[in-house]
């Protein structure tokens, strides 16, 4: 069991207490402490009233159990980290027995719920496969980040590079030409024939791409000096989760690479190209890398040129994995 650090208040530890000690609320932050969700997510895995679900979570927020944060017009809620309400959450939660049948149960609606996101951003995908390489520069000025992709990796020598949610393969044709080996995952095998197709005809041997979700990698670890996850976490429902998996995948030494939107507020990517968050805030991934065991060295944004309507900011976050390279 993890130890609790802290003391806290008499009151303060009532009031957490109170709040956590109810059937719903005690399920919610369990299913909470799994990633970040909506109040349409815990309806559905529940399968409780909107409103009596809000009343819940809004309980637990106020008794700080709980955090909720804003995204256009979303609202997401997640296990809160910071304050006497996080304490009392880590500390309830040490002592719940994850085989309990009840919450094994919630356990397995969240992944239905999730699987069935998943499926709807995959038929996007299958959808949209021949024309990504174009969308992608829909909001961005694509040469400007692939140069400060450059900028942030140069000096690293890549022997080994896994490129995660490879769509197309873009980041394999960057780098394929110089690295020993370069391995591309995704989910979608439309995108991956079009990635196939575009190694071929740049002529990249060293590279292949091959099928794999992001969360569950079926690859040995430690194996590869460059990691990159570009522009897939916004599609993901648990990032966090897919840069333990990916950091997994570093040597000693190596780097993880994540690029991905700055927070906006375009809600139609929601709707309309599959998004699921709308950018991240600079923390956010930078908490996700700490929690992965890396070093962040590196977080950088990308203004949009001028003028460029639809336009977004971009982000990227250079992790290191702090153990020492064998020489
Ligand atoms: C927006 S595309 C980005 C592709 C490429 N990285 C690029 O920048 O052009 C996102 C890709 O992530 C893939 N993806 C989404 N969820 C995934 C998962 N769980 N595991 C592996 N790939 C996933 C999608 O199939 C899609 O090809």
């Amino acid at each position: 069991m993890e130890p609790v650090a802290t003391r806290l208040g008499y009151d303060a530890l009532l009031e957490g207490l109170k709040a956590g000690a109810e059937d719903t609320r005690l399920r919610l932050l369990v299913l909470l402490s799994e990633g970040e969700l909506t109040v349409s997510d815990l309806t559905d895995i529940l399968g409780q009233s909107q409103p009596r679900i809000s009343r819940h979570l809004k309980l637990l927020a106020e008794a700080g159990l709980v955090e909720r944060f804003r995204e256009a017009s979303w609202a997401f809620y997640r296990r809160a980290t910071d304050g006497p309400g996080s304490t009392i959450a880590r500390a309830v939660l040490a002592l719940v027995d994850p085989a309990d049948p009840v919450l094994a149960r919630d356990r397995e609606r969240l992944a239905e719920v999730r699987g069935a996101r998943a499926a709807a951003a995959q038929a996007y995908f299958r959808k949209h496969a021949k024309e990504w390489d174009e969308i992608r520069k829909l909001h961005v000025a694509e040469a400007a980040v692939e140069a400060a992709i450059r900028e942030a990796l140069a000096g690293v020598r890549i022997d080994a590079l896994l490129d995660l949610g490879t769509g197309t393969g873009r980041m394999l044709e960057l780098y394929g030409p110089e690295v020993g080996r370069g391995v591309g995952i995704d989910l979608n095998p439309e995108m991956l024939a079009m990635a196939r197709a575009n190694l071929e005809r740049a002529g990249l041997k060293s590279c292949t791409v091959r099928q794999g979700d992001i969360y569950n990698l079926a690859l040995g670890r430690d194996a590869f000096d460059v990691v990159i996850v570009h522009q897939v976490l916004h599609f993901l429902d648990d990032g966090g989760r897919a840069i333990r998996e990916a950091a997994r995948m570093l040597r000693p030494g190596g780097r993880l690479l994540v690029v991905d939107f700055a927070p906006h507020d375009l809600e139609f990517l929601r709707e309309q190209h599959a998004h699921r968050r709308l950018g991240f805030a600079a923390e956010t991934v930078t908490q996700w890398m700490g929690a992965a065991g890396l070093d962040l060295v590196l977080h950088r944004t990308l203004a949009p040129e001028a003028g460029r309507k639809g336009a977004l900011t971009v982000s990227l976050w250079l992790g290191r994995d702090p153990r020492m390279m064998l020489a």
